[in-house]
């Protein structure tokens, strides 16, 4: 980012610094219910958002090709609802558009068999973290 290099003990403090900060706070959901639905699609093996996106962060924090146009660490998806745009150039500006056009292929995740209400409830869901 074109700054002086840096000794290795100021990058460990500076990422002790990010870590520390405080994460957004999820949206509470206008429908819980649907939200709730949306869980259950994300940790669906068959649809496979957890196998990354896994554990208390979110993250596997594996560095992966979801057809995206290169490889890319898995982002924890934590406090997604107030960081738009999404994906690594930004080209998605609402969680809907995740799954459109930019959101990357099969790799990322299979979401082809979703009904539009399924779809609807996973971004409800995903709003929530
Ligand atoms: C194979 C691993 C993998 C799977 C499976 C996967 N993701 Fe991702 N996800 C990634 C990677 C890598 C990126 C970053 C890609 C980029 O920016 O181009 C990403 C980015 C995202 C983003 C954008 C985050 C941001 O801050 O920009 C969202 C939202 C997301 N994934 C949701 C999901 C959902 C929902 C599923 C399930 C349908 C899923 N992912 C399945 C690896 C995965």
């Amino acid at each position: 980012m074109s700054g002086p290099a840096l000794q290795s003990a100021h990058v460990d403090a500076l990422a002790r610094w990010i870590d520390a900060l405080p994460r957004a706070k999820g949206y509470v959901p206008a429908d819980p219910a649907a939200a709730e639905r949306g869980r259950a699609i994300f940790d669906d093996p068959t649809v496979g958002c957890a196998t990354c996106h896994a554990g208390e962060r979110m993250t596997n924090n594996a560095t992966v090709d979801v057809q995206t146009g290169g490889t890319f660490q898995v982002p924890s998806l934590l406090g997604l609802g107030a960081r738009a745009p999404y994906m690594h150039q930004g080209c998605a500006q609402t969680l809907a558009d995740r799954f459109g056009f930019c959101g990357g292929g099969t790799a990322h995740g299979n979401t082809s068999g979703l009904a539009a209400g399924e779809l609807a409830d996973l971004i409800a869901y995903l709003d929530t973290l």
